[in-house]
């Protein structure tokens, strides 16, 4: 388990072992690969992410992820890989999220994508991505470097 801190000060677990935080955690996170680039959407509020969001009721973690990258870049998911998880202990309580990779075959242009602006396509993450402000505090901590390393050394790309 690696321990750090992230944009908001706040304490984050993460872990790479099989659900080591909950069984059922209730948010997801979707690290996407798309036509050789990185497919990220645009929240309206908080800027640049991987798709992802809260798991609903009745739904499965896996479930919410595909729902969440069709909602948010009408990516069409057909295989899911678990990555790890992490826990977030912030002021409001504590959030355990999945994290996923998937290559995304199929994108569809929706009229739509919820509260973002739906896909953007990038070829690099910048190295700067800590300091710049188009993108979302959910890629500014360690959370996305570890899950990037994992994902290269388990050949998932
Ligand atoms: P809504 O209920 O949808 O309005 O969202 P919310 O931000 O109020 O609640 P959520 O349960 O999604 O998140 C609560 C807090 O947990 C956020 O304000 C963040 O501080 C933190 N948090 C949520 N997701 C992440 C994440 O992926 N990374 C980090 N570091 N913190 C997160």
């Amino acid at each position: 388990m690696i321990t750090f801190y992230d944009f908001y000060n706040n304490e984050v677990k993460l872990s790479f072992k099989n659900h080591p935080f909950s069984k059922h955690p209730k948010h997801v996170w979707v690290i996407c690969r798309y036509n050789d680039s990185w497919l990220l959407t645009k929240h309206k509020d908080r800027g640049l992410e991987f798709p992802g969001g809260k798991v609903e009721d009745g739904e499965t973690p896996e479930q919410a992820a595909v729902r969440e990258v069709m909602e948010e870049t009408g990516g069409v998911v057909e295989q899911l890989h678990y990555i790890g998880q992490y826990a977030v202990d912030g002021k409001g309580g504590s959030i355990i999220k999945n994290v996923y990779f998937t290559t995304i075959n199929e994108l569809i242009t929706k009229e739509h994508y919820l509260e973002t602006e739906g896909p953007v396509c990038l070829e690099h993450i910048p190295s700067t991505v800590k300091q710049d402000p188009c993108f979302s505090f959910m890629m500014k901590d360690d959370v996305l470097s570890y899950s990037l390393e994992y994902i290269r050394t388990a050949q998932l790309l």
